[in-house]
């Protein structure tokens, strides 16, 4: 079956095709024929943060061009759409309200044209999905999803095909704003995430030059509560003062040469604090649900150094458990996560009437 996705949850418009197949054993096949992303990042940027209304209007501008483009990429001549595709996925929620109203009436208009099934998508389960694109081997379940996006921080407690738990959740800000907040106090631009991934691998521990005192330690917030919740909101305060109270800052200034030459060391601490709690939070969950498979996503996931340790914290901790992280394209927000969701949904027989589907920012995972 092929399924169009469409997300428009927050500043990126996606369309994207895949065609999903059920193979003997049980298997989920899921391939991508085009995925296409218009990032708004660059009309956001200068206001340090997403616009609703900005976002809104322009995905307005971009939203047929770019399922125009997904269709004609996955080779579907828009006059056969209709015969070709099997099921419209979109996004329904959680997200910005007016962007997420684009992409769901344009779906539902789309599914009353062409006569197709829609189903509706939760963003998060979306992310969840990405994990499944391009699979060749079966997950066991129960799996323990870690979802860090710029709205959401969660442990996902994951029974079977959409059949979802939240088991931790943020009790303040999630990781992708605490990276995104991190990165402006330290003045090194939007998005946060990759700002501060990007300062942070010129630090280098050993190199004595580098090693300015006083050395910049920074808390691991909720890191021995036995509870699977995170707090970041406390982390991104004791940055606040540590830079506050720099004493290079301090003396020279912000402008200065040597504070700037200081900003790797803040953010690769910080960087570390976060994935030292990510890690360690889901290792726990892991173990106290028996996991068979954990899997990472969200666009924080896009996180190289996250990535990798959570690789290794996990295959030498957890080694009979299987682990996956998503292909980076479906880390950050695409519709090929949404058709993924889409497809499973579809197989399940879960679909919605388009007079009836609304928008929704506080949709559920469920
Ligand atoms: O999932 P996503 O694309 O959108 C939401 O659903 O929120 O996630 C966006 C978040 C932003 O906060 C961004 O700073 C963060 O993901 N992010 C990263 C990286 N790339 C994106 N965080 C850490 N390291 C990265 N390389
Ligand atoms: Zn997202």
């Amino acid at each position: 079956m092929l399924i169009l996705g469409i997300e428009t949850s927050c500043d990126e418009t996606a369309a994207a095709i895949i065609k999903g197949e059920k193979k003997p054993g049980g298997i989920y096949k899921l391939s991508v024929l085009s995925n296409v992303i218009s990032s708004q990042i660059d009309i956001h940027r200068q206001f340090g943060g997403v616009v609703p209304e900005v976002a809104a209007r322009e995905h307005v501008l971009n939203i047929i061009p770019v399922i125009d483009e997904a269709l004609n990429t996955a080779g579907i001549k828009k006059t056969d759409a209709r015969k070709k595709l099997g099921t419209i996925a979109v996004t329904a929620g959680p997200g910005l309200i007016t962007s997420l109203i684009c992409g769901v009436e344009t779906a539902k208009t789309l599914s009353f044209a062409w006569k197709l099934p829609l189903v509706s998508v939760n963003h998060i389960a979306g992310h969840i999905y990405a994990n499944f694109i391009d699979q060749k081997t079966k997950f066991n379940f129960p799996a323990i999803i870690l979802t860090v996006s710029g709205g959401h921080t969660m442990l996902v407690l994951m029974t079977n095909y959409g059949k979802f738990k939240t088991i931790g959740e943020t009790r303040d800000d999630a990781a992708g704003e605490a990276f995104d907040k991190a990165a402006q106090l330290l003045g090194i631009g939007y998005p946060g995430g990759p700002a501060i991934a990007a300062e942070a691998i010129k630090f280098n521990p050993v190199d004595s030059k580098q090693n300015s005192k006083p050395k910049v330690s920074l808390p691991r917030p909720m890191i021995n509560s036995p509870e699977l919740d995170f707090s970041f909101s406390g982390l991104k305060t004791a940055l606040l003062y540590q830079v506050k109270k720099d004493p290079i800052r301090l003396r020279e200034g912000e402008k200065c040469l040597n504070w700037k030459k200081r900003i790797p060391e803040y953010a690769s601490e910080f960087q570390q604090s976060v994935i030292d709690v990510l890690i360690n939070k889901t290792l726990k969950a892991a173990n106290k649900y028996k996991a068979k498979t954990i899997m990472l996503a969200g666009g924080v996931s896009a996180n190289k150094e996250l990535r990798q340790q959570f690789s290794e914290s996990i295959t030498n901790k957890l080694p009979k458990v299987k682990l996956n992280i998503p292909g980076l394209k479906y880390t950050t927000d695409n519709a090929a996560m949404i058709a993924a969701a889409g497809y499973f949904q579809a197989e399940q027989k879960d679909f919605c009437d388009w007079k009836k589907l609304k928008a929704n920012n506080n949709h559920e995972l469920k």
